[in-house]
């Protein structure tokens, strides 16, 4: 696999955007506010933060928040994304996407599209999408739609 080589100037612009959207979450609940950016095909960003809601199942993650900002602005094609939480402060560990948004993830980015963490001070590690979602089930076993 060759994995996307993001930028300098990327990786900055990504992580400011995220660090922004962060800023905006609704985290009443949990407290635990997170900002999501993603890199479409076209070079564009994407951002979105988490949504929390008094229903608790009905809050939506920062990363879903982000792909439907990048489906709206008419990319179906990421290539890379960052995700800033609180994750990776006080040897806690950094936030990467859950288990349900690997998955959302796997709709619109390669295996080997990086997945980045931070927090508000730090970049943390960067995973591959097949590396956080191994053996993972996509479009492709559809077939051709
Ligand atoms: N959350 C995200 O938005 N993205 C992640 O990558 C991890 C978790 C949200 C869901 C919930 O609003 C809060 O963080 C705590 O789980």
């Amino acid at each position: 696999m060759n994995t996307f080589a993001l930028s300098e100037s990327q990786q900055q612009a990504l992580l400011q955007a995220a660090r922004a959207a962060q800023l905006k979450a609704y985290a009443p609940y949990s407290r635990y506010q997170v900002g999501a950016a993603v890199l479409d095909d076209q070079g564009r960003i994407h951002a979105g933060c988490n949504v929390e809601n008094a229903a608790y199942p009905e809050g939506v993650c920062a990363e879903a928040a982000a792909l439907s900002a990048m489906v709206l602005a008419g990319s179906t094609r990421s290539v890379a994304v960052l995700v800033v939480g609180h994750g990776g402060k006080n040897n806690s560990a950094w936030t990467t996407p859950c288990g349900g948004c690997r998955q959302k993830l796997r709709e619109f980015g390669a295996l080997d599209m990086p997945i980045l963490s931070a927090n508000d001070t730090d970049l943390g590690p960067r995973h591959t999408l097949a590396q956080l979602l191994p053996e993972s089930f996509g479009p492709g076993h559809l077939g051709p739609r």
